[in-house]
């Protein structure tokens, strides 16, 4: 199907090249259609897209529900700041706290701004409510994490190019071994400690899960000493592993829970900081903000995508397909030396390629995949993540299958 953009996919590229900052390394694919699971590029060939805007396409490309609240929305109010109430925030915030068992939500946009926001809170609680002296607040993270890219939260990233020379850097941050519960047993001992802030599985590092039972006990030590356990659910949550949130594999209900990508089905940017009262009781007028945080369009449309996770039963559809991904990838494994693991859960996952961290051989599986219709990306070197829309159905999954193992077994290096 062609589509009406003038230009080639060359001329976009070079376009991007010449114009835009190059902060990023996409694979060589332009694209300007979605629909459900599908991505159609400038040319008009259609790709499996695996990936799903790292996992904020959970809903699948313009959910035809999520986009009828943004054009509703969109005609009739976009925009009011926070100087003034819309109709649309505390019906939102009512749908969402009740949807996720917490007594308040604060509205943010970006998901690296929700996580600076639950830093503030927790901070701000250490402060008010557990009497941690001036400037000595210390949160705990995990080695490996990723949580965004301000400047605070670089500082306690292990990843180099998102560190070097963009110093000096924040304070106040301990890092420990992820799903290691000794270690931070020893890190909560410490003082001044205010919260441990987790990717329940660490999406970005590699699809790393932790061992069963670590979330469930880092937030006992959390309670234990005291600490608040903050759960950063951005690429996790909504439905995406299996669960509502990946916590919930766990019994756990986290202090502060982090939510964005999905939250919108990737049709806005969305995202937010959930709580109880007591914790949010330390923010008042003027000490946190953004002038489209909660606005009336990102509302409508979160409201709509919780609507269709629960009403189209992902986490479901995301559980079943997701074991069904991992046995028959499993077959790959086990035939073919160039594939050493797959793991994840839900529809989460990651193959481990067998090479060197800085070999390009994923990359260039990646662009024989997509030569094949199926848009996937490495993070971290040899490790390709496998994300694909929640709305799949099994027979949809069983023809991508193939087109990996296909792809994997005629790759010659
Ligand atoms: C766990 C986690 N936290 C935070 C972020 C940052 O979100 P954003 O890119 O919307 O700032 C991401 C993005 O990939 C993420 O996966």
């Amino acid at each position: 199907m062609s589509t009406n953009t003038k230009y080639t996919s060359d001329e976009l590229i070079a376009m991007e090249s010449r114009y835009g900052a190059h902060n990023y390394h996409p694979l060589p694919v332009v694209l300007s259609r979605g629909e459900g699971v599908y991505v159609y590029d400038v040319e008009g060939k259609k790709y499996f897209d695996f990936l799903s805007a790292y996992s904020a396409v959970n809903q699948g490309h313009c959910h035809p529900k999520i986009i009828q609240a943004l054009k509703d929305q969109a005609e009739k109010l976009t925009l009011t700041s926070r100087a003034f109430h819309s109709d649309q925030l505390g019906q939102y915030e009512k749908y969402a706290c009740e949807f996720f068992g917490f007594d308040k939500l604060l509205p943010m946009n970006s998901g690296a701004e929700a996580v600076e926001s639950a830093i503030k809170i927790a901070r701000k609680y250490g402060y008010e409510r557990r009497g941690i002296p001036d400037q000595e607040a210390k949160i705990i993270v995990a080695e490996n994490n990723f949580h965004g890219r301000t400047t605070t939260i670089i500082s306690f990233s292990n990843d180099e190019d998102a560190r070097k020379n963009f110093g000096p850097y924040t304070k106040g941050f301990i890092k420990v071994a992820y799903d290691d519960l000794d270690a931070l047993e020893e890190a909560l001992k410490e003082d001044n400690v205010v919260a441990f802030l987790v990717e329940p599985i660490q999406g970005e590092a590699g699809v790393f899960v932790p061992q069963d039972g670590y979330l469930k006990g880092a937030a006992e030590l959390c309670h234990k000493y005291e600490t608040l356990f903050i759960a950063d659910e951005i690429q996790t949550g909504i439905a995406r592993t299996g669960r509502m949130l990946a916590v919930d594999h766990e019994g756990v209900h986290p202090d502060i829970l982090i939510l964005g990508k999905a939250l919108s089905g990737g049709v806005y940017p969305v995202s937010a900081v959930l709580a109880d009262d007591d914790i949010f009781d330390v923010l008042k007028p003027g000490q946190h903000g953004s002038t489209f945080g909660g606005n009336p369009l990102a509302c409508a449309v979160a409201m709509a995508a919780l609507e269709v996770v629960q009403e189209e039963n992902l986490m479901e559809n995301a559980e079943k397909l997701g074991n069904l991904f991992r046995s028959e990838i499993q077959k790959l494994v086990d035939s073919n030396d160039l594939v050493k693991l797959v793991r994840g859960k839900g529809l989460l996952n990651a193959i481990v390629i067998n090479d060197t961290e800085d070999s390009s051989t994923a990359w260039d599986i990646c662009v024989a995949l997509k030569e094949n219709g199926l848009l996937a990306k490495p993070t971290h070197g040899n490790i390709i993540r496998f994300a694909p829309p929640l709305v799949m159905t099994e027979e949809q999954m069983m023809e991508c299958v193939k087109i990996i193992t296909d792809t994997i077994n005629n790759f010659t290096k």
